[in-house]
Order: structure tokens, then C-alpha cells, then sequence
């Protein structure tokens, strides 16, 4: 059993499944708020910026190069000897999986010269819960995740008790942000810089398409947009900043109005089936949950359907590694833990796994190509 000195839990957290190399430790004193003791995170940006996407082989060396630093940076910040933390959690799953192995690897290194018990996290489940480390947030609610590989729509139940209601069907809306980007010309990482374009852009110029909107399936789809967007841009070309700006508005547009439909289906479905929850809540995460017409629109379906919106600060709702000290803490709290005792722990084998959907039930609903590995 993982040890509770004066029921306080301290968890040290990896995560490197994408372009972000992060660690953090996390503690809980039973009885009080959670405590974030520090939360490095190294940016790839600039690494990939020149490839206009990210690139997996230099992510994973990256990781490499950085990952022993980042977790000594985190032990320092946090005021914390790696004697005194009661465990190491790791990201183990989905994600680009040479990332994987580096922090999973390092992981099981730092715990077993340790002596500690090892956890295997789910990276979308550091995502969904979130919301209950920074908000306190109680079961059950929504989740909405849209970043640069998921959108989903998912029912957080408890504690390993996840079930999606929706999914995209093709591309991540992420995606549709960065490869709107790259045809317009605007530097990557593309959300923010459409974002910033379209602020002086006319969202009425283009009528783009406003995919799955009204249809009686829950899921997204964005690769219709997108061809849309190529199409306009290309009947505009040459393009002056105004087109660029104009295209980046209407897009945006079109992507908060299908979004805040198909959220506002979800939400109906939860009133519906969970009657006696009288503080329903939608937590948004991922870096899309950044774009602020987005959140305006989000917020507006929320307060139109009675919902509270959770929105966990920019830097918890991207990728980090308190997100997975924090899902340690819970899976220790929930009993789901180190049951067999340090280096006996069945995540000293567990294997990285480049998809794990966080609710293993559903089934994909793009078969198994690149795409639907993380959805
Ligand atoms: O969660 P995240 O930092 O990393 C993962 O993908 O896991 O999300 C990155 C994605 C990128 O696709 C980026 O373009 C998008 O989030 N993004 C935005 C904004 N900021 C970041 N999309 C729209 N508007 C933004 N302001
Ligand atoms: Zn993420």
C-alpha cells in the first residue's frame, strides 16, 4: 500500500506525450485544498515552429534532453526531497509514443531507485480531472477537449468512470485551427495567430459550412471546414491581410456555432438523465479552450442551458504535469493504486500506449488511422 504520512499525499507528475516536457508535485493534505508545489513546463515550440506541425523524433529527443532537468527543477521548486513524495505518476498513454517511453521510462527509473510506487496515467484523464483540483469540482459533469489531437465531449463519473458522448469524426478541431493556419501563411502554432488575424476579420464575408450542426448524431466533424477555408482562399488569392483576416473571422465563427450545438445537445442529454444534480457544470480543456470567441460562445450555450462553465486557467488546461500528479493523487485516494507495493506495481510493466481511449467502451468512430489514435 502507498504510505500516507500525516494523510498528506505528495505526488510527483511526468508528461510528455506531445511537445511539452513537464513535471510537478502535487500535494494533498485530507481535509484541504489540493496544493500545486510547482508545475515546470518546457515549450517544444520552437523546435517544431520550422516544420509547421510537430515533429516526433525531434519531440522525442527533446524530451530526452530535457526531462531529467524539468523533474529536478519541479523537486526544487516544490521544496520537496524525492524521499518525501509518496509516489511517481506518469503520462503512459495516448500520444506520440517516443515521448511515451521517455517520461514512462524516466518515471520507473526515479521510482524504483526510490523505492516508490509507480503510477501509469491516462493523459486525457489528467485532463478530465482538472477541474477538481483547481474548482473542487464534485461528480459528475461534462467535459469538453479540444486541443491539437482530441475533441471530445466526455461524462466524468468518478474517478476512472468515464463515458464519450461524442467524438470527432475526422479532424481535431486543434488541427483545423493549424492547418487553417498553414494555408493562410500564419506562423504555427496556427489557433493563436488565426485568433489574432481574425480579430480585425469580418466573421460574415464567407459563409462557411457549420459541420454536424442539428444532426441527431452528438460528434464533430471539421475536415468539410477545412476544405471550405482552402476553397475560399483559393478562389481570394493573392491574399491581402484582409482576406486572411476576413477568412480567419468567418472560420472562427463557424466553429463556435457547431461547437456551441453540439455542446448544447450534451448538456440537454445530461439535464435529462442526471435530474437531481442541481449545479450541472461544463469544464472546458486542451489549448483550443484558450480562443476566447470560443469560450464567449461556450459560456453563452452554458448560461442558456443552465450549466456552470469551468474553464481551469490557461495553464492547466494545456498540457502539464500537475494535471497528472493530481490523477495519481485521485487514483491513490480512489483506492486504484499501488495495491501490490513499490516495484511489484503492474505499471512497472505497463507498456506506453500511443492510443487509450479513456472511456475503452465506446468504439472508434474513425477506424484506426492517424486521426482517431487520440480521439
Ligand atoms: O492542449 P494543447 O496545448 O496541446 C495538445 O494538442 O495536446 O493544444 C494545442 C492546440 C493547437 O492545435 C493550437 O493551435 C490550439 O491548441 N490553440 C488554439 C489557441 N491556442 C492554442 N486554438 C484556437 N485559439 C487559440 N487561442
Ligand atoms: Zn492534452
Amino acid at each position: 500500500m502507498i504510505e500516507r504520512r500525516d494523510k498528506m499525499i505528495r505526488v510527483l507528475g511526468i508528461e510528455t506525450s506531445c511537445d511539452e516536457t513537464a513535471a510537478s508535485v502535487v500535494a494533498l493534505r485530507e481535509g484541504s485544498e489540493p496544493e500545486i508545489l510547482s508545475n515546470v513546463v518546457l515549450s517544444q515550440i520552437e523546435e517544431h515552429a520550422a516544420f509547421g506541425g510537430v515533429v516526433p523524433e525531434i519531440a522525442a529527443r527533446a524530451h530526452v534532453e530535457a526531462l531529467d532537468g524539468i523533474v529536478e527543477a519541479a523537486l526544487a521548486d516544490s521544496g520537496t526531497e524525492l524521499a518525501e513524495v509518496d509516489a511517481v505518476a506518469a503520462t503512459a498513454g495516448p500520444g506520440l509514443v517516443g515521448g511515451l517511453i521517455v517520461g514512462l521510462m524516466t518515471a520507473k527509473a526515479v521510482a524504483s531507485a526510490a523505492g516508490k510506487p509507480l503510477l501509469a496515467i491516462n493523459h486525457l484523464e489528467g485532463h478530465a480531472l482538472t477541474a477538481r483540483l483547481t474548482d473542487g469540482l464534485d461528480f459528475p459533469y461534462l467535459l469538453l477537449l479540444v486541443s491539437g489531437g482530441h475533441t471530445q465531449i466526455v461524462l466524468v463519473r468518478g474517478v476512472g468512470d468515464y463515458q464519450r458522448w461524442a467524438t470527432t469524426i475526422d479532424d481535431a478541431l486543434g488541427e483545423a485551427f493549424d492547418k487553417t493556419a498553414k494555408m493562410l501563411g500564419l506562423p504555427y502554432p496556427g489557433g493563436p495567430n488565426v485568433e489574432k488575424a481574425a480579430k480585425d476579420g469580418d466573421p460574415r464575408r464567407f459563409g462557411f459550412p457549420r459541420p454536424m450542426k442539428g444532426s441527431a448524431q452528438p460528434d464533430f466533424s471539421f475536415a468539410g471546414l477545412k476544405t471550405a477555408v482552402r476553397q475560399a482562399a483559393t478562389a481570394a488569392a493573392p491574399l491581402s491581410d484582409k482576406d486572411v483576416a476576413d477568412i480567419c473571422a468567418s472560420f472562427q465563427a463557424a466553429v463556435s456555432d457547431a461547437l456551441a450545438d453540439r455542446v448544447g445537445r450534451c448538456l440537454a442529454r445530461f439535464r435529462a438523465e442526471y435530474r437531481d444534480v442541481a449545479a450541472p457544470a461544463l469544464v472546458v480543456a486542451g489549448g483550443v479552450a484558450a480562443n476566447r470567441e470560443i469560450r464567449a460562445a461556450l459560456e453563452a450555450q452554458c448560461a442558456k442551458s443552465g450549466f456552470r462553465f469551468i474553464a481551469p486557467p490557461h495553464e492547466l488546461c494545456t498540457d502539464n504535469a500537475a494535471m497528472i500528479a493530481w490523477a495519481g493523487i485521485e487514483r491513490i485516494r480512489a483506492g486504484l493504486a499501488g495495491k501490490d507495493g513499490p516495484g511489484k506495481d503492474e505499471a512497472f510493466s505497463f507498456v506506453p500506449r500511443s492510443r487509450w481511449p479513456l472511456d475503452e467502451v465506446s468504439a472508434p468512430v474513425v477506424g484506426s488511422g492517424r486521426r482517431g489514435a487520440k480521439a
